[in-house]
């Protein structure tokens, strides 16, 4: 049985670059928009093109190179946002213009002062205005999160009506729990009329480290595309990690979903974001922290040289990492310091190894971690060798 495709739209120039302190420039954009092109991604949201005349340039340039993908633009429900990021996106191949309000009671009442039947009006205006520009017009339910369902399910009602392709359902605060933003995600695949015309778009902040979850679980109650940032960076906790839900469906066939990501080349496009926003990356990070393929532990080394998979469900060579790392530590046992010094030019024999790994531990108690050249040193120490 075929496969269901999702679609990766990419924001990590757009609500990635969100994050405070870490804007980047015109040509750090286009570097970043070729490699997603070449990633695979289906759509880049390449910025929100009113807001400054540097976002603008940027849309404009991403839109002239982009070979593959869909270039977006970003709008609020405001004439003059969506006239200009028409403009923005002209020379795109395949252009969408994303608009779009906020639709939960806190939004309607503080943000607008308005109420629910004029929301409507102004998000079906936007899209029909989006609409006179370009054929694919996404529309964004901003805190849908937070949106009462059936008030949700008549916003997006009436915008498909309104000729919107992609609804796109954002948990903006990061609130849902992943079972609450699969309900609501099949509350609309079940309750909204003409739902075939548009595809479902999952949109999920990391306010209490559930993006990912709630991502995957909308892409399984039907929703077709995941808006996501590489490294998981954006607006303050950061957005679904673009790496996490790609593997996730990898390496879970049974979900029968599939993405069009060359995944070999996560692990590079991850460490160009980090350098060129100037984000570390956590060494724990899921996918491409530096310790996600790394073994410090007697026990996990000894799994791992005898056969990789003992703890390890990804093969780092899916994502770009080349090896899996033993690294040396006051934890580590026999099997990897025996590994190790053979990488680096000794054979040990079980007696010598002895000799060696009590020597090795006095000396790694002093130290975070052993490395080739201190290897050396310690068995010089033995006079195994002499
Ligand atoms: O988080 C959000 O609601 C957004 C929208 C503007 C799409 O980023
Ligand atoms: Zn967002």
């Amino acid at each position: 049985m075929s496969k269901t495709q999702i679609q990766i739209f990419d924001t990590t120039l757009r609500d990635g670059e969100q994050v405070p302190g870490c804007k980047l420039n015109t040509p750090q954009k286009i570097i970043i928009a070729k490699q997603l092109d070449l990633l695979g991604v289906d759509v880049i949201e390449a910025g929100f093109p009113v807001s400054s005349p540097g976002d603008f340039k940027s849309v404009e340039e991403i839109s002239k190179i982009v070979k593959n993908a869909t270039v977006c633009g970003l709008t609020r429900s405001v004439e003059n946002d969506i006239k200009i990021a028409a403009e923005a996106l002209k020379y795109a191949k395949k252009p969408r213009i994303h608009t779009g309000i906020g639709t939960s009671d806190s939004h309607i009442i503080h943000k607008f002062k308005s109420n629910k039947e004029a929301i409507i009006e102004r998000a079906v205006r936007a899209v029909s205005y989006a609409k006179s520009f370009v054929e694919d017009v996404e529309f964004y339910a901003e805190d849908a999160g937070r949106t009462d369902n059936e008030y949700l399910a008549r916003v997006c009602e009436a915008v498909i009506k309104a000729g919107a392709t992609v609804l796109n359902i954002p948990d903006t605060t990061g609130y849902c729990l992943p079972h609450e933003y699969g309900a609501k995600i099949k509350y609309l695949m079940e309750n909204v009329k003409g739902i075939d015309k548009a595809i479902i778009s999952c949109h999920c902040h990391n306010d209490l480290g559930l993006a990912t979850a709630n991502s995957i679980e909308g892409i399984i109650n039907g929703a077709r595309q995941i808006e996501c940032t590489v490294n998981g960076i954006g607006e303050r906790a950061g957005n679904t990690a673009l790496e996490e839900v790609v593997m996730i469906m990898k390496q879970h066939p049974y979900l029968n979903l599939d993405t069009n990501i060359n995944t070999t080349m996560l692990y590079g496009i991850s460490q160009l974001v980090s350098e060129n926003m100037g984000i570390y990356t956590q060494p724990n990070k899921a996918i491409v922290g530096a310790n996600a393929f790394a073994h410090s532990s007697g026990i996990h080394q000894d799994g791992v040289i005898k056969n990789r998979e003992t703890y390890e469900i990804i093969d780092p060579k899916d994502v770009g990492v080349t090896e899996s790392a033993i690294v040396l530590t006051a934890r580590s046992g026999r099997a990897a310091l025996a590994y190790r010094a053979k990488n680096v030019g000794y054979e040990l024999t079980k007696l010598e190894l002895d000799v060696v790994y009590a020597e090795f531990l006095n000396f790694a108690d002093t130290k975070k971690e052993v490395i080739d050249s201190d290897i050396h040193e310690i068995i010089k120490t033995t006079k195994i060798y002499n």
